[in-house]
């Protein structure tokens, strides 16, 4: 396993001590990843010197600005080999960029009758933006269910494509919760041969495995800045670039246009035309060096890290009786370990982590159909990231094993529970 343990130093923030005195664990990167300092630098740096706004004025400040933003989405390019940089819009997050999708190409290409084709274990975010475009064209979704190993099979792809027939399918590149991970260029090839478009929600791929948006051959790809070391606020919609010079804006407003008259307007080129508005300028700025960042520490190096430490705690988990990891115990997986005690509810569980410094995450990670089909209301997922040690995975496997013991109902509670009804 590479030591990646100096890249701590990086990150302020991991060496927060709790107000309760305990050392924190951050086992929450699923759901935003911290920044290191040259982030934090980045976008100080910005503000103290050389921010305003882009694209619009002509003195100094405004011309610097437009030239770090550029720059930055000529990283992002780099950073996922985009074949040019107009294929990078920048947006508010990954969701915004789905919606994005949905909200031009979708309303332009979809007809009712139409089927989007996603999988089960989809994000809200790759879920209801298509939801919303069927209550407005009258298509139907439909999902390719998991097998009784918890995967998407590839079988199970190539026969929902075949029936379907979809004009689109979305699926994640990377599961939030289960830690499995999508053969993405298989999938996209599948797709292409019936004729779809493909989607790739790479929300919880792009901070641990090296994208190549080009050997994937998708022809949209969508991820979020603050999962990246990045900052909130932005996210990126790669676009092929044929199919974005072919789509309506979807947003209106200033930044977007060409020309305006009483009577209309006239887009603007790429990428422009998807941005309107004030762009986020600080967090682009703030993106690039958090590529930056994690090019030097190298995305092969963070995925065997992270692996090799979530493998670890999943092996202390799956030990412990009654709890049950909703993940294929064999295959590629990312460093996301998600688990249900059989004597605790998922926020009994973080509460206690939370009280031993273990930061994590409990509920449905907005993947409700999800959990109704694994028929759990909630799971406590711990996510691991390239700044996280094995002594941190044995803390949370020694506090599950504790926390599993200290709820065990005890002989008056099952006595109670069995008179209220419930099953012992
Ligand atoms: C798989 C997946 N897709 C999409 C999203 C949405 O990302 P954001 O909330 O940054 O827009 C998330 C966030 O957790 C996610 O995990």
């Amino acid at each position: 396993m590479p030591n990646l343990t100096d890249c701590r130093d990086d990150f302020p923030i991991l060496q927060r001590v709790l107000s309760n005195g305990q050392k924190l664990a951050f086992l929450d990167n699923a759901a935003s990843t911290q920044r290191p300092s040259s982030v934090i630098q980045a976008i100080s740096e910005c503000y103290e010197s050389y921010y305003s706004n882009v694209h619009r004025g002509i003195h100094t400040l405004s011309e610097e600005s437009t030239e770090r933003y550029e720059r930055s989405r000529k990283s992002v390019a780099t950073f996922i080999n985009a074949k040019t940089d107009h294929e990078i819009i920048y947006t508010a997050g990954a969701t915004a960029a789905v919606n994005t999708v949905a909200g031009s190409w979708g309303r332009q290409t979809i007809k009712q009758g139409d089927t989007i084709l996603l999988t089960i274990a989809e994000h809200h975010a790759n879920i209801v933006p298509w939801q919303q475009l069927s209550a407005e064209t009258g298509c139907k979704l439909q999902f390719i269910p998991l097998d009784s190993d918890y995967r998407i099979t590839t079988e199970a792809v190539s026969t929902a494509l075949q029936k379907y027939q979809p004009k689109l399918f979305a699926f994640t590149a990377a599961s939030n919760v289960l830690g499995t991970v999508s053969p993405v260029t298989d999938w996209t090839a599948l797709a292409h041969q019936q004729g779809s478009t493909v989607l790739v929600d790479a929300a919880q791929a792009a901070p641990h495995q090296a994208m190549d948006v080009q050997a994937w051959d998708a022809d949209f790809v969508v991820f979020s800045g603050h999962k990246v070391c990045g900052p909130t606020g932005i996210g990126v919609l790669y676009g092929r670039e044929t199919l974005l010079e072919s789509m309506p804006p979807f947003l209106g407003g200033g930044g977007m246009i060409n020309r305006v008259t009483t009577e209309g307007f006239t887009a603007a080129e790429l990428p422009e035309k998807f941005e309107a508005g004030t762009p986020p300028i600080a967090e682009a700025i703030g993106l690039e060096a958090a590529v930056k960042y994690i090019r030097s520490i190298g995305l092969e190096e963070i995925e065997q890290h992270e692996q090799t430490l979530a493998r670890h705690a999943e092996a202390g988990l799956r030990q412990i009786e009654g709890v049950r990891v909703v993940s294929p115990e064999n295959g590629e997986k990312s460093g996301i370990v998600s688990f249900d005690l059989s004597h605790a509810h998922a926020h009994d569980v973080a509460h206690s982590l939370s009280g031993r410094g273990i930061a994590v995450r409990a509920g449905h990670h907005c993947t409700m159909p999800l959990h109704h089909a694994l028929e759990i209301t909630a799971t406590t997922r711990a996510s691991f990231y390239f700044y996280n040690t094995r002594e941190e995975a044995d803390r949370l496997v020694e506090a599950i094993a504790d926390i599993q013991e200290k709820f065990k109902p005890t002989g008056r509670r099952r006595r109670r529970r069995r008179a209220e009804g419930d099953r012992p």
